[in-house]
């Protein structure tokens, strides 16, 4: 038997950095669940649709390790299962708050209510998915983040500094989350926090936003991806960044003298939470 052969694909996942992807069963998290795959990242991806759920999950362990618990980040035992899977992997690096609603309900063809009719249990389940679920979920992983030097990706949407009629509820979910990054930032020093604006993407949820409207001249969500690539190799301060900006940023830090020596986040140093 040959004791010197080459590593294993398993043998190479228990030193690969982990990134806890929500909301990865479509758009852009899927997309960015891809890309981290093919950059040799293990995931934990999560979504509550679990036949979507599971065709992700069947197409990225093709390429690397995942565990793909389905269930909803508002719920305290589901949020438990991710970090427990991190941990289960090598703990996690990075964590990207992705899952989103627009209204709390389905919207089923209605328009985006105005905040004088928003149907308050809607307005409640808006703020829990998009503002208190990433945050107990940044509760959780902040031992396995903060040993890592790892990071944490918010993210946001213009409508969290514009003033859109409609999006009162998801707007002023996604400004709260943006400024619970902003906090988080200066409470965790040990860590990247960035809140990030994909900007208008071809997806489920923009297509919900504007039903029955044509919306094929939006990008589609893989365009965004090279963006967060960026932001994770070249790990930027933390702050609000708006992704048009990053890919247009992006070349020019490859020269910095930081740049090519991290390959994406810090590399995991230590395991056990
Ligand atoms: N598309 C745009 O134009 C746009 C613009 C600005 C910002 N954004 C932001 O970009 C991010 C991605 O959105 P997208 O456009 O890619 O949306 P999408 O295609 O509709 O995907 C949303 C993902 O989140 C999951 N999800 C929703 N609620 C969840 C919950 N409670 N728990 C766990 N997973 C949940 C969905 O799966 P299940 O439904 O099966 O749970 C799905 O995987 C969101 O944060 C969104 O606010 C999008």
């Amino acid at each position: 038997m040959d004791t010197a052969a080459a590593p294993t694909a398993t043998d190479r996942s228990q030193t690969a950095p982990v990134a806890v992807v929500t909301g990865a069963s479509r758009g852009l998290g899927l997309e960015l669940a891809r890309a981290l795959a093919r950059d040799g990242w293990q995931l934990v991806i999560t979504a509550r649709n679990t036949a979507e759920l599971a065709a992700a999950e069947a197409e990225l362990a093709a390429v690397t390790k995942v565990a793909a618990p389905a269930g909803s980040v508002v719920d305290d035992d589901h949020r438990e299962r991710l970090a427990e899977a991190a941990a289960a992997l090598g703990g996690a690096s990075l964590l990207v708050n992705n899952a989103s609603t627009l209204t709390g309900y389905d919207l089923d063809g209605a328009p985006l209510p105005a905040l004088a009719d928003f149907p308050l249990p809607g307005l409640l389940e808006t703020f829990e998915v998009n503002v208190l679920g990433p945050i107990a979920l940044t509760q959780l992983l902040l031992p396995q983040l903060r040993v890592r030097r790892g990071a944490v990706l918010n993210v946001s949407s213009d409508a969290a500094v514009e003033a859109y009629p409609g999006w009162g509820g998801y707007g002023a979910s996604k400004a709260a989350l943006d400024h619970a990054s902003a906090v988080l930032a200066a409470e965790e020093p040990a860590i990247a926090v960035w809140a990030v604006d994909p900007g208008d993407m071809r997806t489920r949820m923009h297509q919900e936003a504007f039903p029955g409207e044509d919306i094929s001249d939006r990008p589609l969500p893989a365009t965004v991806v090279p963006a967060l690539l960026g932001l994770l190799r070249d790990r930027p301060a933390a702050g609000r960044y708006r992704a048009a900006d990053l890919a247009a940023v992006a070349p020019a830090a490859v020269d910095l003298p930081a740049a090519g020596t991290r390959p994406a986040t810090a590399a995991p140093t230590a395991a056990g939470e």
